[in-house]
This record gives structure tokens, C-alpha cells and sequence, in this order.
């Protein structure tokens, strides 16, 4: 049975430490998939992670090639924004190579690619309530991520 688990977001700098807490318990070829409609906070939460892996280029969203490489933290970090592959063909095959990297990925929109995911992974859904409010649902997929969220959450 999948578990899930619920975190009501007060603040951006709650996405962030959400994402802080998380990145302490990261390990190599971690895989974190985003949901949620525009401006609910999905690059905040990425945002976040990487300044707490060290990262201290300034994140945005890939927007050019579907994947940005920080290579500058504690472990790479891949961070992938498959928006616009939204009405193409893509399946973002060319991308499942960067899972097993040994880095941590976190991808927004992850639906759009949603066959070409690892079957272990974490999921985060973001729910827009208001201005500053925001409902994360986390759905852990495999042993590794269920320890992952009971230790943070
Ligand atoms: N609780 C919250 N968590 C995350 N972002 C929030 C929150 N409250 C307000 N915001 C604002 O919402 C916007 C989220 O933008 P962004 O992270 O780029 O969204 P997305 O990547 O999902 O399109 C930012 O302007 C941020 O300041
Ligand atoms: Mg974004």
C-alpha cells in the first residue's frame, strides 16, 4: 500500500526548509518528482535543496536544454523542467541516463514523462491554497524513500 503523507506550507522559506530537511537525507541517484501548476513553488523547493547541498550558483529553470547540471555541491544535482516536452513526442527518454549518475535529480513536471521514470522515486504534489499557503502531498515509491520521509516529516 502507498503511503502519504501531507505538509501545509506557510511560507517559501517553509518550501525551502522542507527541501533543507530532505537534502540531509540524500544518497546517490535520488530521484525527486514534481507536480503542481505554475508558480506553486516547485523551483522554490528546488531552490532550497540546493543551497542546502552547497550549490551556490542561483537556480532557475532550465529553459534551453530540459536538464541543468550543478556540479559544484556535495553531490551533483540534475534538475530537470520537462514543460514544454508537453505536446511532443519526447517521452524524455534521452533523459533516464542522469538516474543513475550518482547525483540526486528533481524534476518539474514530471507527469510529462511519467514512462520514463525510475520505479523507486519520490513524488511531490503542490497545492496553491492562497498566496502564501501551499498543501504538499508526498507519495514515497520504495523502502529507501518511505525511511527517507518518516525520518524528515
Ligand atoms: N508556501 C510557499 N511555498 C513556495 N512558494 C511560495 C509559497 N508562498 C508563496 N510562494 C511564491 O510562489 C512562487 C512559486 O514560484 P515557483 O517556485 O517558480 O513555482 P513553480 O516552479 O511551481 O512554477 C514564488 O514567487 C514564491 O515566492
Ligand atoms: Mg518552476
Amino acid at each position: 500500500m502507498e503511503n502519504e503523507y501531507k505538509f501545509t506550507s506557510h511560507s517559501e522559506e517553509d518550501t525551502m526548509e522542507l527541501a533543507q530537511n530532505i537534502e540531509s537525507e540524500k544518497f546517490p541517484n535520488m530521484v525527486i518528482c514534481l507536480k503542481g501548476e505554475l508558480g506553486s513553488g516547485k523551483t522554490v523547493f528546488v531552490k532550497g535543496f540546493a543551497s542546502s547541498l552547497g550549490i551556490d550558483e542561483t537556480v532557475t529553470s532550465p529553459t534551453f536544454n530540459l536538464v541543468k547540471e550543478y556540479m559544484n555541491g556535495e553531490m551533483p544535482l540534475y534538475h530537470m523542467d520537462v514543460y514544454r516536452l508537453e505536446d511532443s513526442e519526447d517521452n524524455g527518454a534521452s533523459l533516464v541516463d542522469y538516474f543513475s549518475k550518482g547525483g540526486v535529480t528533481i524534476i518539474e513536471w514530471s507527469d510529462i514523462i511519467k514512462g520514463s521514470l525510475p520505479e523507486e522515486r519520490l513524488e511531490i504534489k503542490f497545492k496553491v491554497i492562497d498566496e502564501e499557503t501551499r498543501v504538499l502531498t508526498l507519495i514515497p515509491s520504495g523502502q529507501v524513500y518511505e525511511d527517507l520521509l518518516s525520518a524528515v516529516l
